[in-house]
């Protein structure tokens, strides 16, 4: 429950969350689509490395397709680039961990929240390189796709639990401190 005394601590989580998830998720979810759409998890099973190179270079690219379809036709570098920011957006999530910790004041609920984004996120990784080193068993990539429905859950779960106080319910605000902490009220 926000109150007036945690208010700031769930603004500080609210703009954690948006950081690292706003921007980035919804070029995963489309890469994501764009790789199961070329039946991407075929196109290369090593990771993190690509074959026996650090990541994709000129000569992954067709020439015979204009340059931008390579990003949503050519499997290899379409799997290759969902990879890449699936690996980034958990790298940010983690660094995140530091920073929620420092919030004191955020209510169970929130940090409840962000354990279980953390938890889904963790589990999509794993379940998303298990796709490309296996790419055969079929429920393997059906479980990546599920996964991908509960980090978008969480991350949603996770914005509601912090999500922005009218100016307008200020006053119920001041009418629960007052019951909540009379000292402080007055
Ligand atoms: C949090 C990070 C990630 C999210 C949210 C995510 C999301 C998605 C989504 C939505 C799809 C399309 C599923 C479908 O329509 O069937 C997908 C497919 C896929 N992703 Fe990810 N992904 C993430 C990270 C990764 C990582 C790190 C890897 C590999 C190391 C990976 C490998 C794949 C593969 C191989 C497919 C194609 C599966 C198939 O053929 O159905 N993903 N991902």
């Amino acid at each position: 429950m926000i109150t007036l005394r945690n208010m700031a601590d769930h603004n500080a989580y609210r703009g954690i969350v948006k950081k690292f998830a706003h921007g980035l998720l919804p070029f995963i979810l489309l890469t994501g689509f764009f790789t199961a759409g070329t039946q991407g998890r075929h196109a290369v099973n090593t990771f993190p490395m690509v074959g026996d190179k650090y990541f994709i270079n000129r000569n992954h690219f067709n020439n015979e397709i204009p340059f931008w379809k390579n990003f949503t036709e050519n499997k290899l570098v379409v799997q290759v680039v969902h990879r890449t920011l699936g690996s980034l957006f958990a790298l940010l999530a983690f660094k995140s961990i530091m920073d929620v910790r420092k919030l004191q004041h955020l209510s169970p609920i929130a940090r409840k929240s962000f354990y279980f984004l953390l938890a889904a996120i963790t589990t999509q990784i794993i379940l998303g390189i298990s796709s490309v080193w296996y790419p055969l068993p079929i429920w393997n990539a059906n479980m990546h796709q599920a996964g991908a429905v509960t980090v978008l859950t969480a991350l949603i779960f996770a914005i509601h639990t912090c999500r922005r106080v009218d100016p307008r319910h200020i006053k119920n605000l001041l009418g629960k401190l007052r019951v909540e902490d009379p000292q402080a009220f007055h």
